[in-house]
């Protein structure tokens, strides 16, 4: 048995990876999250006590980050201001947890000499034009787009830096996008399920081509405690599912599922410097250390996820109006 700390646990994927590691394995978790808006104490019910612990408080707490890391076999940080929007409305609180939050936890993970896991976005390598046939690989370099993925980037180079400057024991993995239950409002997928169980039309950013690469979160959890059973200190891998889809077609996707006309959405003000394409070459992760994803079609998970949003509105209805009004006041 092991015990995790995992920062970010009360977010999106943090909370899949808690409800995951909790159910396959016997690793006891401690959360670290400062509840911010995107984080929700509730995805966290249903994992039994003797199995979690959860801290509120700030990755960017020195004291706390040192005295929860000193107590942990393996750190896995999931904390981030995650959404590109915001970045492109506020970047500061980007640069105050994504850059400033990993550089604490790393210099924690230095002291006590506790394996540490970064998790990371595919969105640090920019984008890809629609017709590339290439898609990123572990080589590609650098170039991301938005304050989100730059402040990303900057704390992917800084866990890279702590490895070979002081030889911290650390893995890093990027991974696509991200679908599943507990995701907030203001993202793609959940925002779309949302609007139409309120009878509102799915907004789609620009001409609705921009393509993601769609993994169910349960799969990234997989992957996540693949790379820290067997991952070499030092390496990242990239985690994807071969999920190509174009914006356009995910919602007409949602519409069908939702029994409603697959054309009955909403063309609205594109995201300033929007990534066009994100592809994911996840070989490296295949063959050095035999992960897999579990989850087959697309459509399926998709099903459980608005049986999920539709089952759990007291869940995502408190930020539902506040999210729109943002969107409202930028055309979108
Ligand atoms: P999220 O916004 O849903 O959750 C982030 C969590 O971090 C929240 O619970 C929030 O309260 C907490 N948090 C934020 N600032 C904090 C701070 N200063 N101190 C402590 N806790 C803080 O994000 P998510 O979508 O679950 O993303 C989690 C991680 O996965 C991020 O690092 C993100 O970059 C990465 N990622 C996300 C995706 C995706 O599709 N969403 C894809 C690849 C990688
Ligand atoms: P998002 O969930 O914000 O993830 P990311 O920007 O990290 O990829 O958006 C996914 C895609 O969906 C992206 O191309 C932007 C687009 N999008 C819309 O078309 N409409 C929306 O209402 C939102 C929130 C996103």
């Amino acid at each position: 048995m092991a015990k995790l700390l995992v920062t970010g646990g009360a977010g999106f994927i943090g909370s899949n990876f808690v409800h995951y590691v909790t159910s396959h394995t016997d690793h006891h978790v401690t959360v670290l999250d400062s509840l911010t808006y995107a984080g929700n104490r509730a995805s966290l019910e249903g994992i039994p006590e003797s199995r979690l612990r959860f801290v509120q408080g700030d990755i960017t707490d020195a004291t706390l980050v040192d005295e929860l890391t000193a107590d942990a076999d393996a750190v896995v940080h999931y904390a981030a201001e995650s959404h590109n929007d915001n970045s492109l409305h506020d970047p500061r609180p980007f640069l105050d947890t994504n850059i400033i939050g990993t550089y604490t936890l790393l210099e924690a993970a230095r002291r006590h000499e506790t394996r540490f896991h970064h998790i990371s976005t595919d969105e640090v390598y920019g984008d890809l034009e629609l017709d590339d046939p290439e898609r990123f690989t572990e080589s590609t370099p650098y170039n991301p787009s938005s304050p989100y993925s730059s402040t990303k980037a900057g704390s992917d180079l800084l866990v890279r830096a702590w490895v070979r400057s002081f030889g911290v024991q650390a893995t890093i993995s990027n991974c696509s996008n991200n679908y599943g239950p507990h995701q907030h409002v203001e993202k793609f997928i959940p925002r779309q399920i949302t609007n139409v169980i309120r009878g509102v039309r799915p907004k789609l950013y620009g001409t609705g081509e921009n393509v993601r690469d769609w993994i169910h979160a349960d799969d990234h959890s997989s992957a996540v405690l693949t790379i820290l059973d067997r991952g070499v200190i030092g390496e990242t891998y990239l985690i994807g599912a071969d999920g190509e889809k174009n914006n356009r077609e995910v919602v007409e996707l949602i519409l069908e599922l939702m029994g409603q006309d697959a054309g009955a959405y909403d063309l609205v003000t594109d995201r300033p410097g929007h990534d066009l394409r994100y592809a994911i070459d996840s070989t490296k992760l295949r063959t050095e250390l035999g992960w897999a994803p579990s989850y087959g079609r697309f459509e399926d998970g998709l099903a459980a996820t608005i049986e999920w949003y539709r089952a759990h509105e007291d869940w995502w209805a408190p930020s539902k109006d506040g999210v729109e009004a943002f969107y409202a006041s930028k055309g979108q």
